[in-house]
């Protein structure tokens, strides 16, 4: 799958958001019937040296703007930190050129202390992705932390967090023409989708 990409951007080893982002990988990977899930870029592994004073050219920076340019499909992944997305995802974000995202399907995905800040996604994450370019947007995932409990050593999502994931794969998922027959129905005036580039998923599985 390597046309599609995980970004992390927790600065915790063992993250909420990481395991949100493996649930939606987990699935992703099901849907698409492949046995590995997606490449992941783990944000707190890349040089933080580099990546506060601007520098696009360390050679682990280097490797993961390349792979963001090879994917179709990025799921980006982040806690909540003082009503937005975390500094260090806005550090990685900052050493990517300018249209990075250009062409590209998003899926933010978030975890939250509380609802408190539910819309922190769309009022500060997704303006900065449409300013990478990116016009392909989906709705955010959203999830508390009592939606991922602790299961063992693992958070893991209740019932109605992973019915919404499920959803958020099937829409990923929904061909182009599905899709513009369902928005065209509602009365609201909606881009269709043709006009968007469209999630070749087909292309993502032979790839992988
Ligand atoms: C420094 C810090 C600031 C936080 N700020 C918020 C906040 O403003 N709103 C919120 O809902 N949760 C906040 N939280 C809670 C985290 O978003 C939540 O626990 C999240 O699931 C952590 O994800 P992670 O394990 O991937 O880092 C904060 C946590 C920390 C450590």
């Amino acid at each position: 799958m390597s046309r599609i990409l995980s970004l992390l951007g927790s600065p915790s080893a063992r993250s909420r958001s990481g395991a949100l982002l493996a649930e939606m990988e987990g699935r992703l990977a099901a849907a698409l019937d492949v046995p590995q899930p997606p490449r992941r870029v783990v944000l707190r592994e890349l040089p933080a040296a580099a990546l506060l004073a601007g520098d696009a050219a360390a050679a682990p920076i280097v490797e993961a703007i390349a792979a963001l340019r090879e994917a179709r499909l990025v799921l980006v992944a982040t806690p909540i930190y003082k009503a937005a997305y975390s500094g260090l995802l806005k550090a990685f974000l900052d050493v990517l050129p300018q249209d990075a995202l250009r062409g590209k399907t998003i899926v933010p995905l978030a975890s939250g202390g509380s609802l408190a800040h539910l819309l922190a996604l769309d009022y500060a994450l997704r303006p900065v992705l449409a300013a990478l370019g990116a016009h392909d947007i989906r709705a955010a995932v959203f999830a508390t932390d009592a939606q991922l409990p602790l299961h063992a050593d693992a958070h893991r999502p209740v019932h109605e967090l992973g019915l919404r994931l499920d959803r958020a794969v099937a829409d990923l998922l929904e061909p182009a023409e599905a899709w513009a027959a369902r928005v065209e129905a509602r009365p609201v005036a909606v881009v269709p989708r043709a006009r968007i580039p469209a999630l070749d998923v087909i292309e993502a599985r032979c790839s992988a």
